[in-house]
């Protein structure tokens, strides 16, 4: 039962409805709701000695990381690297005593990540791994297991498991704080609090669905299509782009909002849908004026942001996708949505094999 498809047409728009709640199952792991106090499946763990993190994983789980790195500093206040993992042995990282490694995947096979955890292991890191599969091998080579508890996920575009991950890392990020008096009762509290609106705010989101349906026959008629984003949603633009390149097979790029104007400017004319991820909250000006330098070279601007950062910058877009409005700490976890819902809707208007895309496959386990 677990892996029919159930009322929906494909796997992945199953899950992408399933997140709020498997968000919740997977935070009800990581949150003690009554206390307001934030845990972890061990929770005698220490964390204290932690000194630096090192963030390597694969794909779609990369950018949960990279959303991760601002949430570590941030919170933590601890150094962050963050690499993908076939990359990683071969820059001869510099791993010191006290060092925190943490491997983020789906599957737990895959064979880039796989090797990145044993070669940090023999440099004598600690391991933690935020693995969906917990039998497999990276959750068994752990000293920190981290589950995520999406359950089976059947498309080969990762959806429920990467906001499950964000789950997760916020949740670690926040016990790591902790461990490093770096947090206290009420910034906890609030923390706690944040979290525990996220499957409410994802399902808000999924509210939108139809609407985003609607608009999605603008970007399947593109060839090229731009993904902005700042600060954590710079990580959300290079998964946006990353889902319709898998299913929709239309060349599409991530960019800093901020860098735009160092190359991809040039792309701009209304042949390329340039699609900016902007709640708002602090960056929000930042990244609106990034966008109006692409309205004022011919571009076609699709916004997604909450009502009030449509009300103030929505005008001259060619479509807007209103999300709900939420904290800046869950905005990463309910901006996946629209992002998941464009890729599908895209996938299904051009007639692709949403499910099991073209050369793709759900699990790499070799290098
Ligand atoms: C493959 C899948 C992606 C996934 C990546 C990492 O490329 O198609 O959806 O994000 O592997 O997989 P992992 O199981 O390590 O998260």
């Amino acid at each position: 039962e677990l892996i029919s498809k159930g009322n929906h047409r494909h796997y992945m728009l199953k899950e992408i409805y399933e997140q709020p709640i498997v968000v919740a199952q997977t935070l009800r792991a990581y949150l003690q709701r009554m206390e307001e106090k934030v845990t972890l499946p061990i929770p005698e763990f220490d964390l204290s000695a932690i000194k630096r993190v090192t963030i390597v994983a694969c794909g779609t789980s990369y950018y949960a990381g990279m959303v991760a790195k601002y949430w570590f500093e941030q919170f933590a206040r601890v150094p962050v690297d963050i690499d993908v993992a076939s990359e990683f042995r071969y820059r001869a990282p510099v791993m010191e005593d006290g060092g925190l490694m943490i491997v983020i995947s789906q599957s737990g096979e895959t064979a880039d990540t796989l090797a990145a955890l044993r070669h940090a292991r023999s440099e004598g890191q600690t391991i933690a791994a935020v693995v969906n599969v917990p039998t497999s091998t990276m959750a068994r080579e752990a000293d920190l297991l981290l589950p995520t508890h999406a359950g089976p996920e059947i498309g080969v575009a990762s959806t429920k498991a990467f906001s499950c991950q964000l789950a997760v890392l916020a949740a670690l990020a926040a016990n790591l704080a902790k461990a490093k008096g770096k947090l206290d009762e009420a910034e906890e509290r609030r923390i706690v609090r944040h979290l525990a609106e996220a499957p409410a705010s994802l399902n808000a989101a999924l509210a939108y669905d139809e609407s985003i349906q609607t608009m999605a026959g603008v970007i399947a008629a593109a060839r090229d299509v731009l993904y902005l984003g700042r600060g954590t949603d710079y990580p959300l633009a290079l998964e946006g782009a990353l889902k319709l390149k898998e299913i929709s097979y239309i060349h599409a790029e991530g960019y800093a909002a901020g860098e735009m104007k160092h190359g991809p400017i040039a792309l701009i004319d209304d042949a390329v849908p340039v699609i900016v991820i902007a709640p708002s909250g602090p960056l929000f000006d930042k990244t609106v004026s990034n966008m109006q330098e692409v309205q004022a070279r011919g571009g076609k601007v699709v916004l997604i942001s909450d009502y009030d950062g449509i009300q103030a910058a929505g005008d001259g877009c060619i479509a807007t996708i209103t999300m709900p409005k939420v904290h800046p700490l869950i905005a990463p976890l309910v901006y996946a949505v629209p992002v998941q819902l464009l890729a599908y809707h895209v996938a299904v208007a051009k007639g692709t094999d949403v499910d099991q895309p073209r050369n793709l496959a759900k699990s790499v386990t070799v290098e």
